[in-house]
């Protein structure tokens, strides 16, 4: 078994996942692992075209969105300059902010659940997580930390969008409980309290 591991952080907007991922990043590295963090949607090419698409500058159903995730991903892990496969060969840990779960969440709100995650297979038979972290928050949380913390709101970013993601992320999360590993997390807590959770689930996958 590989040494090296891959974590996925996922919760819907402003569950403090991305601060998260850079405290584990740093807490890893600071124990002598070789850690590369990452993100979905990509800063490649299809994922500003998700970006542009979320926030208004052009056209694409949620179909399309689901398609262009999937590609996205798919590029993610096997691109050769800084592919997440090529890292995990390279015995990077790698801790990506978004992976499939958050498709099965936020297209599976609105496409069927079961398309996203037959969609998604290949990335999923190319590369599992070895620990999906979901921190839950209510989708009120959510929207006033959002507001708080942009001044741009992107197309999806409104209340009953996010509590259709919240259900999907449950229903999904129950779908796949048997080939995925995924712990619940209170995101109700300060930073510290949640980045001791954290490491006290990932110190058991080293
Ligand atoms: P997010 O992690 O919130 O990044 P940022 O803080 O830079 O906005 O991700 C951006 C949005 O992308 C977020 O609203 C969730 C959405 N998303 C999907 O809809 N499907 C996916 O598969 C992924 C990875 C993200």
């Amino acid at each position: 078994m590989r040494k090296n591991k891959f974590i996925a952080f996922e919760g819907i907007d402003g569950c403090g996942k991305s601060t998260q991922a850079q405290l584990l990043k740093e807490h890893l590295q600071s124990m002598g692992h070789q850690v590369y963090l990452t993100h979905e949607p990509t800063d490649s090419h299809i994922g500003s075209i998700i970006r542009n698409i979320f926030k208004g500058r052009i056209a694409g159903d949620h179909k399309t969105i689901a398609g262009l995730f999937v590609a996205d991903r798919l590029d993610h892990l096997q691109n050769q300059t800084n592919g997440i496969l090529k890292k995990i060969e390279e015995g990077y840990t790698v801790i990506c902010d978004r992976y499939y779960l958050s498709s099965y969440a936020y297209q599976g709100a609105h496409v069927n659940l079961n398309w996203v995650i037959e969609a998604n297979r290949l990335s999923a038979e190319l590369l599992r997580p070895d620990l999906n972290i979901y921190i839950d928050i209510a989708p009120e949380i959510s929207m006033q930390r959002l507001k708080k913390g942009r001044s741009d709101i992107e197309i999806f970013e409104n209340l009953q969008n996010l509590q259709k993601v919240k259900a999907a992320y449950n229903k999904a999360m129950e779908l796949v409980k048997n080939e995925e590993q995924i712990i619940h997390l209170n995101g109700n807590q300060t930073t510290d309290e949640l980045a001791n959770e954290v490491w006290n689930e990932v110190q058991n996958l080293f």
